[in-house]
């Protein structure tokens, strides 16, 4: 039926699902069986799984694919596959299951999506599969983090019956299995189609290199946009499908469509251009455009890439003979201001004058509320990034008071929030020690355990609050430093935490003694009394130091309000 098509990468399109009586026979058995909460990584490659969109694979591997993925990019029998789709579990679960056993895959909500049979457990190197895979043990690399801090150690390997694939109640008329893409490629009499893969918002350059590659090869265009899961810290997938679905406009008629890709990104680099022209293929596409870059994630600390700009292609020139699906390279393109075009960076006549902007620089212009050049994007696609990246002066901000009891805190968090409320235009929160204690943790000590527990869930609606738009004033004493960065790190999308630290002297606290609990705590009434008889860890990162000995409250709210004003926090219109 699809003889003009490319073939599946394998041969054959997979597909998991079972019918329905064999699915009404799981469910009835499933009753007995362990199950497994999938994360969202293995929900994406569950989904991925059952579509066809991982042809040939048929289940989570199992080790000897798994070793000989990680060590040859290849499956057993030979077939190129560059990425290792693990079933991840925790010790408690491997060492409750047996080769036989059969496992019941959950979503997030306790519904059954499929079952393994699982034909192997075994605890891997995490580490030796980092080296192999992504050439690096770094734990700056996003793929490494992943392994280090949400791998659980064991792997549970074996075959898939999928009950249903997951649901997506998001931008439904763009969401297509592999099938169904083939069949609309064969409707629409499309032999040749380009896939463009992106994590990121599209702007002219890259349509330039669309629209280039769909004239040099004379075929048509799939803007192919990964939804799953992308590098921590990219813009959305809801801003980027509303900024796609603007540009799709600029095509010509009947020449290009979108498809929405669930797919969970690794950040491997030439590995991952390989695995996503695999699967592209599977989709149906004829070709693959790799970029600068391609699937990569930038650079470490140091400013060191984790991979040289074209290792990608190269690695894809490699394999080229045994893909089948055929690679359209670019290199970057850079903004030829005199010929109002976009050229790759290689034809720029001599002396002639560039243009370009970084990831960061766009992030930082919207930050601050400046213009996007016109040449750089598109004006709906700018203003549908306004929306969701507002300026500073409109986004949400936490400001966290920490200090010893009676230092000042609550004080100078009530009238900051008084301040800021009589500016007007962002909602404001007060979570003062004491509210906290009476309405969110009214069970909890003073131990460094409930501590650290009680900051974590002042941290969290702060957090909620900060990325709704509004303000949230912490005023807990928070004493330990691991917590409060941990908290810095929840609220924190690009500087929205401020920390201030009241530093009043013990000797004053105790001297105001508003409460009366440090006497209490001098007579031994009240054990873990902080400053008295437990610990307060002075911060190293706050962001504000105040004193409030000799400064009255509203010169103290004075100096936090000046660093808000400085960071662009709060402007001229509140
Ligand atoms: S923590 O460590 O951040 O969880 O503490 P926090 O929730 O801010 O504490 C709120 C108020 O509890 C009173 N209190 C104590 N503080 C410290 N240690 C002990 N053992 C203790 N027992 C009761 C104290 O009045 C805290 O309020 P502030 O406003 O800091 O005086």
């Amino acid at each position: 039926m699809h003889s003009s098509l490319i073939s599946p990468h394998g041969g054959t399109l997979t597909n998991l699902v079972v019918n329905q009586e064999r699915a009404e026979e799981l469910k009835e058995l499933s009753r007995d069986w362990p199950s497994w909460d999938l994360t969202p990584r293995q929900l994406c490659d569950l989904e991925l799984l059952t579509n066809g969109g991982f042809s040939p694979l048929r289940g989570f591997l199992c080790r000897n694919d798994y070793e000989s993925v990680c060590e040859k990019m290849r499956l057993t029998d030979g077939t190129l596959w560059p990425i290792p789709i693990m079933l991840d579990v925790t010790e408690e679960l491997a060492k409750s299951l047996g080769d036989g056993s059969i496992l019941a895959l959950r979503d997030a909500e306790g519904v059954m999506l499929a079952t393994l049979n699982v034909e192997q457990i075994w605890q891997p190197d995490l580490m030796h599969e980092a080296r192999q895979v992504f050439g690096t043990t770094n734990p700056e690399h996003p793929g490494i983090a992943y392994l280090q801090h949400s791998t659980n150690p064991w792997y549970v390997g074996g075959k898939l019956e999928v009950l249903h694939l997951p649901h997506h109640y998001d931008f439904m008329e763009f969401r297509h299995t592999p099938l169904q893409l083939r069949e609309k490629f064969t409707t629409f009499g499309w032999h040749r189609v380009i896939a463009f893969q992106t994590r990121n918002p599209m702007h002219r350059a890259h349509q330039e290199i669309t629209f280039r590659a769909a004239k040099e090869i004379e075929a048509n265009l799939l803007i192919h946009p990964v939804v799953g899961m992308t590098k921590p810290g990219d813009v959305d997938h809801y801003t980027r499908v509303r900024c796609y679905m603007s540009i799709l406009k600029h095509y010509p008629h009947h020449t290009a469509m979108m498809s929405l890709l669930p797919l969970a990104m690794r950040m491997g680099g030439p590995r991952e251009a390989i695995w996503h022209a695999i699967i592209r293929k599977n989709y149906g596409c004829t070709h693959l455009i790799v970029g600068r870059d391609h699937a990569g994630p930038g650079s470490d600390s140091n400013g060191r890439p984790f991979y040289g700009p074209y290792d990608a292609q190269n690695l894809f020139k490699h394999y080229d003979g045994q893909l089948d699906i055929k690679m359209v390279p670019f290199r970057m393109m850079v903004y030829l201001a005199e010929q109002d075009a976009y050229v790759p960076e290689d034809e720029v006549p001599g002396g002639a004058q560039v243009k370009s902007l970084s990831g960061t620089e766009l992030r930082a212009s919207l930050a601050d509320g400046r213009e996007i050049p016109p040449w750089f994007s598109f004006p709906e696609v700018v203003k549908e990034l306004r929306r969701t990246h507002p300026p500073r002066s409109k986004r949400g901000f936490t400001v966290f008071f920490t200090g010893l009891p009676s230092s000042g805190k609550s004080t100078l968090a009530n009238v900051l929030m008084v301040k800021l409320l009589e500016a007007g235009g962002r909602p404001v929160t007060l979570l003062d020690g004491d509210i906290v204690r009476k309405h969110l943790s009214s069970e909890l000590g003073f131990s460094k355990e409930h501590r650290d527990l009680n900051i974590q869930r002042i941290g969290f609606v702060a957090s909620e609050i900060t990325k709704n738009g509004g303000i949230a004033i912490c005023a807990p004493i928070a004493p330990y430093d691991s917590i409060r960065k941990e908290v810095r790190q929840m609220v924190d999308g690009g500087g929205s935490f401020i920390l201030v630290h009241v530093a009043t002297p013990v000797e004053v606290c105790e001297q105001r003694d508003r409460k009366g609990l440090y006497a209490k705590a001098r007579a031994g009434i009240i054990k873990e009394f902080t400053g008295i008889s437990d610990p307060y860890e002075e911060p190293d990162d706050a962001d504000v130091v105040l004193d409030t000995t000799d400064s009255s409250p509203e010169e103290c709210v004075q100096a936090v309000i000046l660093h808000l004003e400085k960071e662009g926090y709060i402007g001229p219109n509140g």
